[in-house]
């Protein structure tokens, strides 16, 4: 779903430009609206290094989650002397929620298409690899048919547009693992090798698939290509800021009233994003943290409400841009219980390849756990710390380096709720289940035993129009009574 909505804060789709508006599988509605003609302008009036300078120009930075400026990472590629380079589109995307790519994928895969070509005439690529999960299906499949389309019409294959530029695309499919989309892994993977990444340098730009030059880009900066193109660097970078140009997607999902997908040029706050564009919070809650950047980004408060939305900036937060997830959180949720819902995603997912990342984060994982079962101490807030920083500092790839954020993220911008996990043993959000007591308030009480026949283990004690009463050894917590009952008279403590 994207979300198209009158605001005040206007999104601007340069990436999601055709997305709901063109046949995605008609080739002629994408060449009507400009389909193919960035490509037909680079092969017939530009040569490699003006392609690549207009994109250096244009500012454009990596929207798979680092930001790397991709007319510089072209430049090294096409510098990298090798008798076959490749291009690979990275459409891996593992963070859960979003689906930024396959919205792209499915609803515009020829702008990927081209931009891909362009990349390949670009760098001195002939081949082209997009290596998707196959958990998209119906991306593979629009793929597909957009692949064989852009064949029939001589947009791909052989003397593209009459000149000697020949260049061909492939899929390769991933089984999902969220470290496959870390490029060096991706690679790995791509060439029937374990999903594990390796040590940078030499960077895939010097030595990736099949250890020639190789070119990774995600799908939605290939999809902002042939705009630029079209328009030119100028028009592109007069969008966003001083070092963020352009605009960004974003999945909005959450404790907001309007989840989906979001185009926005950047610069734009959290605050315009989350209240005006998202709605606010959903039944009028407050706001509490937004967690920006997939499962290793940050958790940002209040005080960050008015930060605007580029790499640099949300990194000195102490979050980062990822590749657009952005969850928000209200009143009801315990920031201790959230790190720590992070933490359990990149511990599953860690490869184990290095030790920092494999048992450290498991570690890590445990003083959580203790901390929400009410058996966490001050020292385990230092003890917690200091291992995620020796974590990020001493990991093999990204996402270790990364995995941390959520754990220190919260540590500095909500530090009172760990305190008072660890020190009174309460949980404010009452998600912390060991902490939560429920009890029932004797004045309210009226004896109607709803809450009674509804206890799953049997822990309410009382008769019929008598006071009733839980028996605290017995409760499983399970919240049923609180639920059901109409007069008020249980509460949590
Ligand atoms: C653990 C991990 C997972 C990643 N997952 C993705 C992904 O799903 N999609 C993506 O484009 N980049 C992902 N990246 C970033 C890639 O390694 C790489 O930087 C990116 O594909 C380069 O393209 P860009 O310069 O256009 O952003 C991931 C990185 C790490 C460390
Ligand atoms: S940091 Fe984690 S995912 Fe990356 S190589 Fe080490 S163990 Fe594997
Ligand atoms: S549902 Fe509420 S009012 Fe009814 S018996 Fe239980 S606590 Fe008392
Ligand atoms: S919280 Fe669940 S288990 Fe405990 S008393 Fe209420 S209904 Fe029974």
């Amino acid at each position: 779903m994207i979300i198209n909505m009158n605001n005040k804060v206007k999104q601007l789709r340069i990436a999601l430009r055709n997305c709901g508006i063109i046949d995605p599988q008609n080739i002629e509605e994408y060449i009507a609206h400009d389909g193919y003609m960035a490509l037909a302008k680079v092969l017939t009036e530009l040569d490699p290094q003006t392609t690549i300078d207009i994109i250096k120009k244009s500012g454009l930075r990596g929207r798979g989650g680092g930001g790397f400026p991709t007319g510089l990472k072209w430049e090294i590629t096409r510098k990298s002397e090798a008798k076959q380079k490749y291009v690979v589109c990275n459409a891996d995307e593992g963070d859960p929620g979003a689906f930024m790519d396959r919205s792209i994928l499915e609803g515009d895969p020829h702008s990927v298409i081209e931009a891909m070509a362009i990349a390949g005439y670009a760098i001195g690529a002939s081949k082209g690899l997009v290596y998707i999960r196959a958990e998209y299906p119906l991306a593979i499949e629009r793929l597909k048919i957009a692949i064989n389309q852009a064949r029939e019409y001589g947009f791909l294959g052989e003397n593209i547009f009459g000149t000697n530029f020949n260049f061909d695309i492939e899929l390769r499919y991933g089984a999902g693992a969220f470290v496959c989309g870390e490029e060096t892994a991706l690679i790995h993977s791509m060439e029937g090798l374990r999903g594990e990444p390796t040590f940078k340098p030499p960077f895939p730009s010097v030595a990736g698939y099949k250890g020639m030059p190789t070119n990774v880009n995600n799908v939605e900066t290939f999809a902002n290509i042939p705009v630029i193109i079209n328009k030119g660097a100028e028009w592109f970078a007069s969008i966003g800021t001083e070092k963020s140009k352009g605009t960004k997607v974003f999945a909005l999902a959450g404790k907001i009233n309007n989840v989906g997908l979001i185009e926005v040029p950047m610069g734009v706050t959290l605050r315009e994003v989350i209240f005006e564009i998202g709605g606010g919070i959903k039944n009028g809650k407050k706001f509490k943290a937004v967690q920006t950047g997939g499962p290793s980004g940050g958790c940002l408060t209040e005080k960050h409400l008015d930060t605007p939305i580029e790499y640099d900036t949300l990194l000195e937060a102490g979050s980062m841009m990822g590749s657009g997830g952005m969850i928000v959180m209200d009143e009801d949720d315990c920031m201790v219980s959230v790190a720590k819902f992070y933490l359990d995603f990149t511990v599953e997912e860690s490869c184990g390849k290095c030790s920092p990342c494999r048992i450290g984060n498991k570690r890590l994982s445990e003083l959580l756990d203790k901390i929400v079962k009410g058996e966490g101490t001050l020292e385990d807030l230092e003890l917690l710390r200091n291992l995620s920083n020796v974590i990020k500092d001493t990991s093999l790839c990204g996402l270790g380096q990364t995995s941390p954020n959520p754990v220190l993220s919260t540590l500095d911008n909500f530090n009172d709720e760990y305190l008072e996990h660890v020190t009174v043993h309460k949980c404010r959000a009452g998600q912390c289940k060991s902490m939560v007591h429920y009890y029932i308030n004797p004045d309210n009480c009226v004896g109607c035993t709803a809450c009674a026949r509804n206890c799953p283990v049997n822990a309410i004690k009382g008769e019929r129009k008598q006071i009733h009463e839980i028996n605290q050894d017995i409760c499983i917590k399970c919240g049923a009574c609180l639920e059901k009952c109409k007069f008020n008279a249980v509460y949590v403590k």
